[in-house]
C-alpha cells in the first residue's frame, strides 16, 4: 500500500512546523521537491569520503569521484532508456540543457525564414531561448494553441508543421496547469514533418517513466532538483549523432582532447559539452534519489497525486469562489491551478502561508500562458509523493479561511 505518511517521515524538512505552531504543508513540488534523509546523507557522505574534482586528478580520491560519477551517468541512461551514456550530459538544469540545445543545434540548423514550433503551454524555459535563436538567424516561431481547458490543440499544431518547420520545442506536462500532453503523437507529427523535437521533461519526470527511445525523442531535458535529488543539476539527453554534430557550448577544461597556442581539438561526447568543473557531489547523490524514486515506483507515485489532484478538485467543487482552471484530474499531473474571485494570488498565498500551507502563486515563468487564459496570474498547489489527503484538507481549510477573510 502507498503509505505517505510514512514517506513524509524521511523527509526532514517536512517535520518542521512554521510560524510558531503551523504544521508545514509543503505544496509547491512542481518549483522544486524536498529531499528525503538517505539524498541528503549521500550528499554528505560523499563530502567526507569520496570528493575531488572528476576527469583531472591522478590519485586515489579522483579516481573514486570521477567513477562514481560516470556511474551517475550510467544511472540516468537506463533511467530514461537512453541507447548510450554518451547522450546524457549534465547541465545545470533544464533551462541549460534546452539553452544548449537552442545555441548549439541552431548553429548550424537554422537560418532566415526557417520555423521553431512552439506550445502556448511552455514555461520560459522553453520559450525565451526559440526567441534568441528566432532573432539572431531571422527564424519565425509559431505558436500551437492551447484549448480553453488548457490542452493543446492538436489539430492546430498539425497545421502548423510544414516544410520550413525545423524544430518542435513543447513541455511533457505543464508546469501551471498540470496538462500531460501527447508527447508521442507531437513527437510522430514532427517527424513526419521532417522536424526534429525538444522535449521539456522538467515536470513530467518526476511523475512518469520516460523512455527517450520509444519515445524517440531527439533531445530531453529535465532537473534533479525537481524529483527529490540535489539543485544545481539537469539533465540533457540527445541522440548521439545530433550532439556529434553540433559545436560545444562552453569553451574551457573538459571538453578538450587538446589545446595548442592556435587551436583545439574538441573531446568525445559527452565530455564536449560539460567544459569546467561540474556539480560533483550533487552528480554523486543523484542516483540516491533515482533509487528512491524506482523503489516506490513511479507508476505508484503518478496514481497517488492523482488521487490527492483529484480530492482537491472535490474539495474546491464546494467551494463557489474558487474558479480550478486547467484539465480533468485524469489528464493532468500533480497539479492544481485555482484563482479566487476578487482575490490576488500573492494575497491568497500570504494568507495560506500565515496557515502554514506553502503553494506558489503568479505567472509561473509562463506568462503566454497566462496571457491565453486571460488571467494575470493564479494560484498553483503541487502535490508528491510525501503529501497526504490531510494536506489537502490543511488546504482546503485554509482556502476557506482565506475566503472570510478577503471576501
Ligand atoms: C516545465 C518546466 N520547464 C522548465 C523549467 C526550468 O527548470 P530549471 O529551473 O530547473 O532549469 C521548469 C521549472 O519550473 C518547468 O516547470
Amino acid at each position: 500500500m502507498f503509505d505517505a505518511q510514512q514517506f513524509k517521515s524521511d523527509f526532514p524538512v517536512l517535520q518542521q512546523v512554521v510560524h510558531g505552531d503551523k504544521p508545514l504543508v509543503y505544496l509547491d513540488t512542481a518549483a522544486s521537491s524536498q529531499k528525503p534523509q538517505v539524498v541528503i546523507d549521500a550528499l554528505s557522505r560523499i563530502d567526507s569520503t569520496v570528493y575531488a574534482n572528476v576527469h583531472r586528478g591522478a590519485h586515489w580520491l579522483s579516481d573514486q569521484s570521477t567513477t562514481l560519477y560516470e556511474e551517475a551517468r550510467d544511472c540516468v541512461t537506463t533511467f530514461i532508456g537512453a541507447e548510450s551514456s554518451k547522450e546524457i550530459v549534465f547541465t545545470q538544469g533544464t533551462t541549460a540543457g534546452i539553452n544548449l540545445v537552442a545555441r548549439c543545434w541552431s548553429e548550424n540548423n537554422i537560418s532566415a525564414g526557417d520555423e521553431i514550433v512552439l506550445t502556448q503551454l511552455e514555461h520560459h524555459s522553453n520559450i525565451v531561448p526559440w526567441q534568441q535563436v528566432a532573432q539572431r538567424w531571422g527564424a519565425v516561431i509559431r505558436w500551437a494553441n492551447v484549448t480553453d481547458d488548457g490542452q493543446i490543440d492538436m489539430e492546430h499544431y498539425t497545421s502548423l508543421l510544414n516544410e520550413k518547420t525545423k524544430i518542435v520545442a513543447f513541455t511533457m506536462c505543464s508546469n501551471v496547469l498540470g496538462s500531460i500532453t501527447p508527447a508521442a503523437e507531437i513527437i510522430t507529427a514532427a517527424h513526419d514533418a521532417d522536424a526534429i523535437v525538444m522535449v521539456d521533461a522538467a515536470q513530467a519526470a518526476p511523475h512518469q517513466s520516460i523512455d527517450v527511445q520509444q519515445l524517440d525523442a531527439d533531445f530531453l531535458a529535465f532537473s534533479a532538483h525537481k524529483m527529490l535529488g540535489p539543485s544545481g543539476i539537469g539533465i540533457l539527453y540527445g541522440k548521439q549523432h545530433l550532439l556529434a554534430s553540433m559545436p560545444p557550448f562552453l569553451g574551457g577544461g573538459s571538453m578538450i582532447d587538446v589545446v595548442t597556442q592556435d587551436d583545439f581539438k574538441l573531446a568525445d561526447l559527452p565530455a564536449k559539452f560539460e567544459a569546467g568543473t561540474p556539480p560533483i557531489s550533487p552528480v554523486l547523490a543523484f542516483p540516491t534519489a533515482i533509487d528512491y524514486l524506482q523503489n516506490i515506483g513511479l507508476e505508484s507515485i503518478g496514481q497517488h497525486i492523482e488521487s490527492l489532484v483529484k480530492l482537491t478538485h472535490q474539495q474546491f467543487s464546494e467551494i463557489p469562489q474558487v474558479q480550478i482552471h486547467g484539465p480533468s484530474p485524469d489528464q493532468k499531473s500533480g497539479i492544481v491551478n485555482f484563482t479566487i474571485a476578487g482575490v490576488h494570488p500573492h494575497d491568497l498565498t500570504h494568507a495560506l502561508d500565515n496557515q502554514g500551507v506553502a503553494i506558489r502563486a503568479g505567472h509561473h515563468c509562463a506568462m503566454p500562458l497566462h496571457q491565453r487564459l486571460g488571467m494575470p496570474a493564479s494560484a498553483r498547489a503541487s502535490f508528491y509523493l510525501y503529501n497526504t489527503a490531510e494536506d489537502v484538507q490543511a488546504l482546503t481549510t485554509a482556502v476557506n479561511k482565506a475566503i472570510s477573510l478577503f471576501c
